[in-house]
């Protein structure tokens, strides 16, 4: 057991409480990790604005590179000393899904993600001597972590893991999306609305995947003109006057394939409409999930089609990987898509930028 200092949500729309925390060391299968750096990611918000729920108290932060401090029993791939990125599943191995190879649907995140525990139902974190919630099983708006070792990825020890953090989530999430869920062709026409973290990082996916017009669609000036600099070739302002009208003048008929990042039902169903016939509408971002969309049925007589992509379909060790290589070759941009880097003090200005849309992504970084 130590001591440590974390950001803990004890009340749905109160502001995180920097405190001091006691974290246990890792038991069977899990890894204690010193947090290196944790992006915020706009789950984070969601959960401490009540949109995501988690029981409650919880340390949020998700998107999280660090270095292994100790391992638990039965851990035999990571030693001490290794560098990891954290993803979002425990690809436990074992259920249905990852024995399809799809671990991002791995059932053990009804434990992680549903309930904020470790695989077996309990956690590793006390505030204030109360048992205390993992978002994800990661928590680590915290200066340690407990994680499932199935979550953990290793990366060469020269990585910059304030950056690459951002893999562990909104990267994955977006260039997966481009690049596993839709598999964007050469040649092809895309529409991405919402550049944050996950937008731009599918603008990044589908540039790379060669596609040859990329409309990037949202109403901050600030990120239209970051979208602009990962690879968009196109910017929209939706309140500018019809986004689907625009987008429908610029590539003719509509685009291939049309990404909605932001979560909300209207953009879900802007996205079905500014598809072409045979194209794809891909809904990556997170509303409530008891919301409703209404799609025009002209558009199945067209042919096209409508999916979700749950953490941009990924692998994450076949993923992971491959992301931190193409940002080592330069071509996925992580460092324009840091627009502030911050202590955990700062933590609480930060998720309020966020709410006002501001910024691409903020990345929390601890002391060695
Ligand atoms: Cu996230």
């Amino acid at each position: 057991m130590r001591t440590m200092r974390a950001a803990v949500l004890h009340e749905v729309g109160k502001p995180l409480s920097i405190e001091e925390v006691e974290i246990d060391s890792p038991k069977e299968r899990e890894v204690l990790v010193r947090v290196v750096a944790s992006g915020i990611c706009h789950s984070d918000y969601s959960v401490a604005h009540g949109v995501l729920r988690s029981p409650l108290p919880v340390v949020l932060g998700h998107e999280a590179a660090g270095i292994v401090e100790e391992i638990g029993p039965s851990v035999h791939d990571f030693e001490p000393g290794d560098h990891v990125i954290a993803s979002l599943t425990p690809a436990c191995g074992a259920c249905p899904m990852c024995r399809e190879e799809k671990p991002f649907l791995c059932h053990q995140t009804v434990a992680t993600m549903g309930f904020s525990t470790m695989l077996d139902g309990t956690t590793r974190l006390r505030a204030a001597g109360k048992p205390t919630h993992q978002l994800c099983a990661i928590a680590s708006f915290a200066e340690y972590a407990v994680i499932p070792e199935g979550s953990l990825v290793k990366v060469d020890g020269d990585v910059p893991l304030e950056k690459v953090c951002l893999i562990g989530c909104g990267v994955t999430t977006g260039m997966g999306a481009a690049l596993n869920t839709a598999r964007v062709a050469t040649g092809t026409t895309v529409a991405v609305i919402g550049c944050g973290g996950v937008g731009l990082s599918i603008i990044q996916g589908a540039r790379i995947a060669g596609a040859k017009t990329i409309i990037a669609i949202d109403p901050i000036g600030e990120k239209r003109k970051l979208a602009l600099s990962v690879g968009a070739t196109h910017a929209l302002d939706p309140t500018e006057g019809d986004p689907v009208k625009a987008v429908r003048e610029i590539c003719s008929g509509g685009v291939h394939y049309a990404f909605e990042a932001l979560g909300r039902t209207q953009t879900i169903e802007q996205a079905w409409a500014m598809t072409r016939a045979t194209g794809l509408a891909v809904v990556v971002g997170v509303p409530k999930v008891s919301d409703e969309v209404k799609l025009r049925v002209g558009g199945f007589l067209q042919q096209k089609a409508i999916m979700g992509s749950t953490y941009g379909s990924a692998v994450p060790r076949r993923d992971i990987p491959r992301f931190v290589d193409l940002y080592r070759k330069g071509e996925l941009d992580l460092d324009s898509m840091i627009t502030s880097r911050i202590r955990l003090d700062d933590v609480n200005q930060a998720l309020d930028a966020m709410g006002r849309g501001e910024g691409a992504r903020s990345v929390v970084v601890f002391a060695a």
